[in-house]
Formats: structure tokens, C-alpha cells, sequence
């Protein structure tokens, strides 16, 4: 589908975002693996939390929805059965990844496959810890999905210093320690989003600069009953929208506010936008809040490879905010982006050249020259079928001057299902 985007007089009005994707997929894995029933609220509509559910009825567990609420009977750490077909992970490498991790663990046998993004996707990064741990998996070109995963022999523990700062490895593997005799290690220097810690209690201990998080069969997994927060990576692009147009209030309530996925907050409050945070509470184990954005003016800002983990989902849409600010700006250490749904870094790179801005691409990020004047020309943008790719395009096309084309528009269900209805709630 093609959406058409208007240019926007005002960017005025309260969105109600959809709930956060990370924590909703972790919900559903956490609450099956938990030994009894667990009521989640605040459900994420979006395609891929659905295709976690999707995997775990075909693992055996009931899980009944009801609207947003969802209420899982959790089979315990023994509990699931061989699935008759294929799991089916759509688009989403979070299932994938985390649940290969679950399935090894569990020494189940499975077949996990993807939508044609995601067998495109590296999962030799968990096949190979994985492996160590003594789970078999045959992947196409050892590399791709479909994997058949099998576990023939007895787990064994693993110390593993993640190679790459990766929460859905560090949970992979995380997670198939749970179903071990002696204690799972990871070891973390950069940190990434920590909701499997935190949603399972895991054990953590912290040395320097590294945090040691370890997982074994003795670890209680706890009922997941929680309401779970709406996305801060939903959030983001509405936080840029909102700082780089002239005339602009936007209100979210009850944002994560999780600080290893609010990098992107630091960022663009470090560029001078206008934010305000409000009420702060906790959901559950997580943190929440009330989030306002107001036009800004912005400053230039460097975003380097330590801080890339925290805002790894919302480099695309700061690079819309990049454009619009006061001098260059800069992305690095950002390489990890051309392995995500599609090439982030290229496919941004092909919505900056349409839009006229003056920028370089390197092989890990960018260097943009903002002027705070800055015309997008209006123009059709490919989202390749990436969500996040979809709305940075529509975000910058609400301040050309004409209409513009974003192609395959439709993606944006895979994490935000209302994203067109609510550019229309502040555009109209
Ligand atoms: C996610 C982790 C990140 C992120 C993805 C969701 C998660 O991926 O990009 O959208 O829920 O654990 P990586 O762990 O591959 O960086």
C-alpha cells in the first residue's frame, strides 16, 4: 500500500501509543515458561508480539485474548510439547532469537521460520553459543532460517562475554540457561535493553563496567501479571515530530521509561528539545511516564558506539531530527543497523539523498550538515518493508512543502497498527 503524507500545519493533540514490543513478546514467553496463569494487560496489537504468541500456542501453551488483556496458563520449564508445524516467527527476530533460546533450552524439537526479512537475517550469532551449550541447530547456510533446532545431549553452562551488545542474544542465551543444571554467564560491557533480567528477577552482579547476569533451573520464574507500557520506540518518532516543527504539543502518557532504551530521550534532550516528563511511576518492574514535546530549536549532536545499544530502533528518526538541526552531526559504531529488518543505514541513506540533505554515509553511520530551515523535497519513499523505515519517512515528509508517497506503508502494523490513524488525529 502507498500512503500519502501531507505536509503538516501543526503537530497538536495526545496519542495513545501502542504497548512496547519488547516487553510484550518477553511477556508471553515469560508468563508460558512460569508454572500458572498469568493475566497481562495492555497487550500490543502489533504483528509481531502476535507471532510470539502464535509460537507458543504451537508449543502447547493456552493463551486466551480478550482486547488488550491476555491471560496465559504458563506450563512451566517442562511443560511444552513437540509442535506439529513449523513455529512461524513472521517478521520478528525478538521471537526468533529468544525463543530458539527457549526451544534449545527445553531440548524440544522444532522447526523455527520468518517472513522472507527475517531468513535474511544472521542467526549464526545465537546458533553458535547455542551450539556450545549443546543444542543442535541446522540453519540454512548455517547462517538462516529455517532452523531445526534439537537437543540430543544434556545442557551444559556457558560463559559467554557477549561479542556484540545484543539483548536478544544476551537473552537467547539467558534463556536456554535456564534449563541447565549449573549457572549460565553472560557477561556485558556495553548495555542493552535488560527487560529478561528484570521480567525474570535474574540474578546480576556488577564488576566495573560489566554486568554479570546468570540464569540456571534453580532461578523461579515469576507469574507475569503487569500492565505493560507503551513504547518508548513508538514514542520516538513522535518526540522528533513534535521538537523539529514550528507549531507542535504532543502528549504521550505512560511511556517506558526504561533506562536502557531511553537513549534516544538523553539525545535529543542533549540537542536542546523541548521535553517534559511527568509522573513517573512504575508498571510492574518497569518504569513509566508522561512524555510532552514542544517545538524546538536543535544543536547539533555525536552519537558513538557506547551509547548506540539505547537507542539501537530510534537511530533512523534521529537522523530526521539531525537535519533539522544547527550544524553536523554525527552517527558511529552504528554498523549493527544493517542487520536489522532491512539495511537501516542504506535504506535512510536513499530517504536523506530523495529529500535533498546534505549528508555522508559511512559503513557505521552517518555525518549530516542540519540547517534548521531545512525544505525536505517531497518525493516516494521506499520503506523496503521495514516499520521503522516507513515512519522516519512519514515523519520528515510532514514538513516538506508538497505531498509525498511512502510505498509499503502497511509495514508500519509490525509495531505500531495506529501510526497512520494518529498522523491523521495531529495533522487534521
Ligand atoms: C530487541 C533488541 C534489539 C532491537 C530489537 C528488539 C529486543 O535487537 O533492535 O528491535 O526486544 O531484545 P538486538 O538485540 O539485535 O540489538
Amino acid at each position: 500500500m502507498d500512503q500519502q503524507v501531507r505536509p503538516a500545519q501543526s503537530l497538536l493533540g495526545t496519542l495513545h501509543l501502542p504497548a512496547d514490543k519488547s516487553i510484550s513478546h518477553r511477556s508471553i514467553m515469560f508468563a508460558s515458561l512460569h508454572d500458572g496463569t498469568s493475566t497481562i494487560t495492555n497487550f500490543s496489537d502489533a504483528a509481531d508480539p502476535h507471532s510470539t504468541i502464535d509460537c507458543m500456542r504451537g508449543l502447547g501453551v493456552s493463551i486466551q485474548e480478550d482486547g488488550d488483556q491476555i491471560v496465559v496458563e504458563g506450563v512451566g520449564r517442562s511443560g511444552f510439547v513437540k509442535p506439529d508445524e513449523s513455529l512461524d516467527c513472521g517478521n520478528s527476530g525478538t521471537t526468533m532469537r529468544l525463543l530458539s533460546g527457549i526451544v534449545g533450552g527445553a531440548g524440544v524439537s522444532a522447526t523455527l521460520i520468518g517472513d522472507e526479512s527475517l531468513s535474511a537475517r544472521t542467526m549464526k550469532r545465537i546458533i553458535d553459543p547455542l551450539a556450545e551449550m549443546g543444542v543442535t541447530i541446522d540453519a540454512r547456510n548455517d547462517d538462516y532460517a529455517p532452523l531445526h533446532i534439537s537437543r540430543s545431549n544434556a545442557l551444559k553452562p556457558l560463559h559467554f562475554p557477549l561479542p556484540i551488545p545484543s539483548a536478544q542474544l544476551k537473552s537467547c542465551v539467558l534463556l536456554a540457561g535456564l534449563f541447565g543444571d549449573e549457572e549460565t554467564e553472560v557477561i556485558e560491557t556495553l548495555p542493552s535493553r535488560d527487560h529478561t533480567e528484570r521480567l525474570l528477577g535474574l540474578p546480576i552482579e556488577k564488576n566495573g563496567n560489566q554486568k554479570i547476569i546468570t540464569s540456571s533451573k534453580q532461578d523461579t520464574i515469576p507469574e507475569q501479571s503487569y500492565r505493560i507500557p507503551n513504547d518508548f520506540s513508538a514514542a520516538a518518532f513522535w518526540l522528533v515530530a513534535g521538537a523539529i516543527h514550528p507549531d507542535a504539543e504532543i502528549v504521550l502518557p505512560n511511556v517506558g521509561m526504561n533506562s536502557t532504551r531511553t537513549g534516544a530521550l538523553d539525545i535529543l534532550q542533549k540537542m536542546g528539545a523541548d521535553i517534559t516528563i511527568e509522573n513517573r511511576h512504575k508498571e510492574g518492574a518497569e518504569p513509566v511516564a508522561n512524555v510532552t514535546v514542544c517545538s524546538s530549536d536543535l544543536q547539533p549532536v555525536e552519537i558513538t558506539e557506547e551509547i548506540v545499544p539505547n537507542c539501537i530502533d530510534e537511530l533512523p528518526i534521529l537522523t530526521i531530527a539531525m537535519l533539522f538541526a544547527d550544524g553536523i552531526s554525527r552517527i558511529s559504531g552504528a554498523e549493527e543497523l544493517r542487520h536489522k529488518e532491512t539495511d537501516r543505514l542504506a535504506a535512510m541513506a536513499e530517504i536523506l539523498e530523495k529529500a535533498g540533505a546534505d549528508f555522508t554515509e559511512y559503513e557505521d553511520g552517518f555525518e549530516i550538515k542540519g540547517d534548521p530551515d531545512f525544505m525536505p523535497e517531497a518525493a516516494t519513499y521506499n520503506s523496503y518493508h521495514d516499520h521503522r523505515i516507513a515512519m522516519s519517512a512519514a515523519v520528515l515528509s510532514l514538513m516538506a512543502s508538497k505531498s509525498s508517497q511512502i510505498q509499503g506503508a502497511e509495514c508500519t502494523a509490525i509495531s505500531y497498527p495506529s501510526f497512520w490513524d494518529d498522523v491523521a488525529l495531529l495533522t487534521n
